[in-house]
């Protein structure tokens, strides 16, 4: 791509939790040397985590064109349930609008604006400006075309949910009748038309259709049906995923690019390195995710039940609630003899390591994406949000392991474990190694994610043309 300094300049605006920074950093970090320059807003916190656990700085600060540009007085506590979310949504709200406004209307040299699709408001940020917005949507398709689809659940009285059966199939989602039901919409839809996180859900992704583009973390072997059906509302869909895969690609460099709100325990890279090829079970629900006590002792008696090496993610906050935080010492006895317990992993490279033969995952979409580049099978059991549909796809669509959503006892927990790692290990290997490869050549030259970021990178040098035709009358 042109290595060229230009006058383009892309204002990049995610919502500060740490699987929206991830993935738009990757983009930040493919758009840099194609001779954009970039701009990224992020919360002082954020930035001060990155600067402390990650390279961010020496990798970025070669390029002259980019700066952080730090936002104060956000809220910056737990994101787990929806009173946390609407906090942290109303705040960001109220100071970001502003600032977008202003940052848009008196920074000239902005040629676009790449905002979270999570806010609507950043269309009306922009109106006015002449800076066209493009979207991101740290989602699969799936779950994005599942919120775009609500308003049809609603009309068609799929929506609030009736009857008790969770079971029961969902038929108003075109692309998905057959398999997904009740219980694999997005959480929020169980609690009720008011609930504020659908409403803003639904809000936002409707309003998708308004902006120049929209861009997904995802690849069209993966998604492509269902990518189709969001076609006919937003026809210009740039597919750029996976991103993390697509900067190692371009980068030639078999380095990971980190981008950690935590603190890495790169010991456990050692450890793995003792074990047999596939033999190890990866267990982490992301940065996001808060289990009780129960629930907690739950999976770690299905994880010692189920005989398998582990490696374990148990961030500082995962618990609810603290109390009693003795654990029995069978579980500590089984857990040094064939357990790994770290608060944050490298999770790529843990990933990347032959000795991961499946993942225990909360379905978050990045690390969903993670596994399916490395060929890892998953065993899911998703929170919250979009990782309820993510991890039905995982199971009936990509046939890439098992969903284990909404129980975590722990015989369905040592039962689930062993069905992918022993019973039905080679079925899932396959189907995960098929799905690797069309991971892996989306993101080569002359692969569809490859020429989707050269076509968005020709696209924002067009709105620099144009908006220099206007300036200049
Ligand atoms: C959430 C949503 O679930 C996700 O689908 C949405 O798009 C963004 O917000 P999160 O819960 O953090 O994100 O999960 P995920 O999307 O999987 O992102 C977590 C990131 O943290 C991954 O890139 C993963 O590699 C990284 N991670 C996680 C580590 O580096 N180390 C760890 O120990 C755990």
């Amino acid at each position: 791509m042109d290595q060229q300094p230009s006058s383009l300049h892309v204002l990049i605006f995610p919502l500060p939790a740490q699987g929206h920074i991830t993935s738009m950093l990757k983009l930040t970090e493919l758009l840099l040397p194609a001779g954009l320059n970039v701009t990224f807003l992020i919360s002082a916190k954020d930035h001060d985590r990155l600067s402390r656990f990650t390279t961010i700085n020496s990798r970025l600060n070669c390029y002259p064109g980019f700066r952080f540009h730090v936002i104060h007085g956000l809220y910056e506590g737990p994101l787990d349930t929806d009173e946390k979310l609407k906090t942290m949504y109303d705040r960001l709200t109220e100071v970001t609008k502003p600032l977008l406004s202003n940052l848009l209307l008196h920074d000239s040299k902005v040629t676009c604006l790449i905002a979270d699709g999570i806010y609507g408001y950043s269309l009306d940020a922009a109106e006015g400006t002449g800076v066209p917005v493009i979207l991101f949507r740290t989602f699969s398709a799936c779950a994005f075309w599942a919120c775009f689809s609500l308003p049809d659940l609603i009309s068609s009285g799929e929506l609030p949910f009736r009857g008790t059966n969770m079971d029961e199939q969902i038929v108003n989602i075109k692309g998905m009748e057959g398999f997904l039901r009740q219980r694999d919409l997005p959480k929020f839809c169980r609690f009720g038309l008011n609930n504020p996180t659908m409403q803003t859900v639904m809000n936002a992704t409707r309003r998708t259709p308004s902006a120049h583009g929209l861009i997904l973390n995802t690849f069209e072997d993966l998604e492509g049906p269902i990518l189709s059906q969001i076609r006919e509302y937003c026809p210009n869909i740039y597919t750029l995923g996976p991103l993390h895969a697509h900067l190692k690609a371009r980068s030639e460099s078999n380095s990971t690019f980190s981008n950690s709100l935590f603190e890495e325990d790169k010991s456990c890279i050692d450890w793995l390195d003792k074990k047999e090829p596939r033999s190890v079970l990866y267990v982490s629900f992301g940065s996001i995710t808060i289990i009780t006590r129960e629930q907690l002792l739950e999976f770690w008696y299905g994880l010692v039940n189920s005989e398998m090496p582990f490696l374990w993610v148990l961030r500082e906050d995962i618990m609810s609630s603290y109390g009693d935080n003795k654990v029995p010492s069978e579980l500590e006895e089984a857990s040094k003899q064939r357990g790994y317990i770290v608060g944050w992993a490298p999770q790529e490279d843990v990933l990347a390591h032959p000795a991961v033969g499946a993942f225990l995952t909360h379905s978050g979409w990045n690390s969903t994406l993670e596994s399916i580049v490395e060929g890892v099978p998953m065993v899911s059991w998703p929170f919250f949000g979009d990782q309820q549909i993510n991890s039905r796809f995982v199971e009936a669509v990509w046939k890439l392991g098992l969903d284990m959503k909404d129980t975590c006892e722990r015989v369905i927990v040592e039962k689930t474990i062993k069905e992918v790692m022993e019973v039905r290990k080679k079925e899932f290997t396959d189907s995960a190694f098929g799905m690797a490869k069309l991971a892996r050549e989306s993101v080569r030259e002359g692969g569809s994610s490859y020429s989707n970021l050269d076509r968005l990178v020709e696209d924002i040098k067009i709105m620099g043309a144009r908006s220099k035709e206007i300036i200049l009358g």
